[in-house]
């Protein structure tokens, strides 16, 4: 099995007799350990804040849903679970949060990046999901210790990017802070949304030629699910769980043959449709998991879609569960170590 251009991965993402997914997933996998190995890599992920200034009309957060209470831990709050991650041998943390732009919340971040550098002797590997933001913020923050960067393109199709968000949501802006961070110097990982209104399977095998353009490093992507307080939702007719998680399973597995040596994550939103879907995300080639180390009592203010799994569980839980998960399906967990793409590492290299 080769997947060499665009017309084969469309091929791929459309297949739907059961023997031909099956073995489309186990490709994948052997693909997957021949690149990247065996090992599972942990992001403990601290959702920090709901606070949100952006209205993306298929979140669950967006700044018009009046409906939910808005949290921000405090610096206090954060620095405890990061040293949690740290002691409990995560290599690395997220912190993720609603977009905001101001000064507070740029000296806020810097702020808590240092200390945590400090208090885990720089062994702790940060990754910031914190959203758009001017170049001197980012290279900021990366001179203050993150040293990768989530940013999702969410659909890397102009046309659609434009039907999912407000018309002052700029792609081209989005772009730019890609190559912001990339110049800078972080690792980049991006992503998209799978199976939203609108999109086409030609959408989803462009976002999968957009990530090799692009060089990315990392890739988190995951199914789109259903929000009941958002604009898109009007747009749905119909939501299944099953195939929106196939549709997802297949393109981790197309991105993974195709790409090979990258990083890709297996998101929160697969477990959402399924209590296994992040195993099985594994499965067909994702090799990170980011397991939520959010407090319990924020978790289900942080609500982007609906049916988010383990909000009632806490940090403890979630580890001792995802690692006998992993074991389970013969996977070892690569505790302590950052674990970044091969791919980055050859780019490194080569220049
Ligand atoms: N379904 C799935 N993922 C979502 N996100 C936001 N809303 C949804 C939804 N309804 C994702 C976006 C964003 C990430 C933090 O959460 O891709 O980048
Ligand atoms: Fe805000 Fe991110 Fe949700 Fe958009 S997807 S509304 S930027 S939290």
């Amino acid at each position: 099995m080769d997947i060499k251009d665009k017309k084969d991965i469309i091929y791929y993402l459309g297949v739907s007799e059961e023997e031909k997914i099956r073995e489309l997933f186990d490709y994948a996998y052997k693909v997957k350990v021949e690149n990247v190995g065996k090992f599972v890599y942990f992001r403990g992920i601290i959702e920090f804040s709901n606070i949100c200034t952006k209205n993306c009309y298929y979140c669950g957060i967006r700044k018009d849903n009046t409906k939910i209470k808005r949290f921000s831990m405090t610096e206090d709050e954060i620095i405890e679970l990061a040293l949690w991650a740290y002691e409990n041998n995560y290599g690395s943390i997220v912190l993720q949060s609603g977009e905001r732009k101001d000064k507070d919340f740029v000296l806020f971040i810097e702020k808590i990046l240092k200390k945590i550098k400090k208090l885990s002797n720089d062994k702790l590997g940060i990754t910031l999901s914190v959203g758009e933001q001017d170049y001197d913020t980012y290279k900021r923050w990366f001179d203050a210790g993150a040293h990768r960067y989530l940013l999702r393109i969410e659909a890397s199709d102009r046309e659609l990017y434009e039907k999912l968000h407000p018309a002052d949501h700029s792609y081209d802006v989005r772009l730019k802070c890609l190559e912001s961070l990339r110049d800078i110097g972080y690792q980049v990982g991006t992503g998209v949304m799978i199976g939203l209104p609108f999109q086409t399977l030609e959408n989803l095998a462009n976002d999968i030629l957009f990530f090799k353009k692009m060089d990315i490093d990392m890739i988190g992507m995951g199914p789109y699910i259903i929000h009941e307080d958002t604009p898109i939702i009007k747009y749905v007719d119909s939501f299944d769980k099953e195939s929106q998680l196939n549709l997802a399973l297949k393109m981790i597995a197309v991105t993974r043959i195709f790409l090979k040596d990258v990083n890709i994550a297996s998101t929160t939103a697969l477990q959402a449709l399924k209590h296994i879907g992040r195993e099985l995300g594994l499965m067909a080639g994702a090799n990170i998991i980011m397991p939520t180390i959010t407090d319990t009592k924020y978790r289900q203010l942080y609500l982007l879609y609906q049916d988010k799994p383990c909000i009632d569980e806490n940090a403890g839980l979630c580890r001792n569960c995802l690692q006998a998960r992993i074991e389970s399906i013969g996977e070892k967990i690569g505790f302590n170590e950052w674990g970044d793409s091969p791919h980055y590492f050859k780019k490194v290299r080569e220049s």
